[in-house]
């Protein structure tokens, strides 16, 4: 954790970021050099206190987790894979909004055999097909799942859908809806305690600028 008057937030680069940047102007926050342009990964902004990591959008709950980070803004598909026992969301940011699914060839027919399944989200994947009752394969991918059943390598997949353009331009089709997703603030829990009073402003602007969207 950084220390008790300062303010250290994970930002995962990438689509969440241009989305993210608003929400935290609205709280009062500006990073000094463009995220995206940068190659700097500790940003600082025009508040001296706070300052922003750039990290991959799969490791904002670790920095987060492990109190690198006090705050932390991540899809809620990467919170629902990542071990989160120092973790707290905060808020729904409502923004990257997507759906995790599962999705396969239009003319898929289960067959006698244990269904095999490609996809990133590993531990949703489980819980989901546990929860159906089902035993499948898994098979884990890290990205580019809509091409494993297009050669063989599973029948279907558990991907992120939001215009389908991918599954139809790979002539896939969804199939069964497992999770709404969205981009979620957290924060370390024991950051949360300490900072309480930082934290909660800055949850209150990000709040209002979400409920004026
Ligand atoms: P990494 O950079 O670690 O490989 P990634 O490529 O999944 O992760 P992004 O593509 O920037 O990173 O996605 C970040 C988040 O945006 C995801 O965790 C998810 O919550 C959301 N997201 C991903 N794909 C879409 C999509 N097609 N539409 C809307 N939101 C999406
Ligand atoms: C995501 C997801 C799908 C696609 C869905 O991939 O994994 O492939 O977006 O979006 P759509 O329904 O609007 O087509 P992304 O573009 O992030 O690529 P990546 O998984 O290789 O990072």
């Amino acid at each position: 954790m950084s220390s008790e008057a300062t303010l250290t937030i994970a930002l995962s680069k990438g689509r969440i970021l241009k989305e993210t940047l608003p929400l935290l102007e609205a709280a009062g926050i500006v990073p000094l050099d463009h995220p995206d342009k940068s190659r700097k990964l500790i940003l600082r902004t025009n508040l001296p206190h706070v300052r922003l990591l750039a990290v991959r959008a799969t490791d904002a709950p670790t920095y987060v987790n492990h109190g690198a980070a006090d705050l932390g803004v991540a899809g809620k598909d990467v919170l629902m894979e990542a071990d989160d026992d120092n973790l707290y969301e905060l808020l729904d940011l409502k923004i990257a909004p997507c759906r995790l699914m599962v999705a396969g060839p239009a003319d898929f027919q289960p067959g006698g055999h244990r269904l095999k399944v490609a996809t990133k989200y590993v531990r949703s994947a489980r819980a989901y097909f546990a929860r159906k009752g089902e035993q499948v394969e898994l098979i884990k991918l890290y990205g580019s799942m809509e091409l494993a059943p297009l050669v063989g390598l599973s029948d279907v997949i558990v991907d992120l859908v939001d215009t389908g353009n991918t599954l139809k331009a790979n002539g896939l089709v969804p199939m069964e809806h497992i999770a709404d997703i969205s981009s979620r603030l957290i924060a370390n829990r024991h950051a949360y305690k300490m900072k309480f009073d930082l934290i909660q402003d800055l949850v209150q602007q990000m709040q209002e600028a979400i409920n004026h969207d």
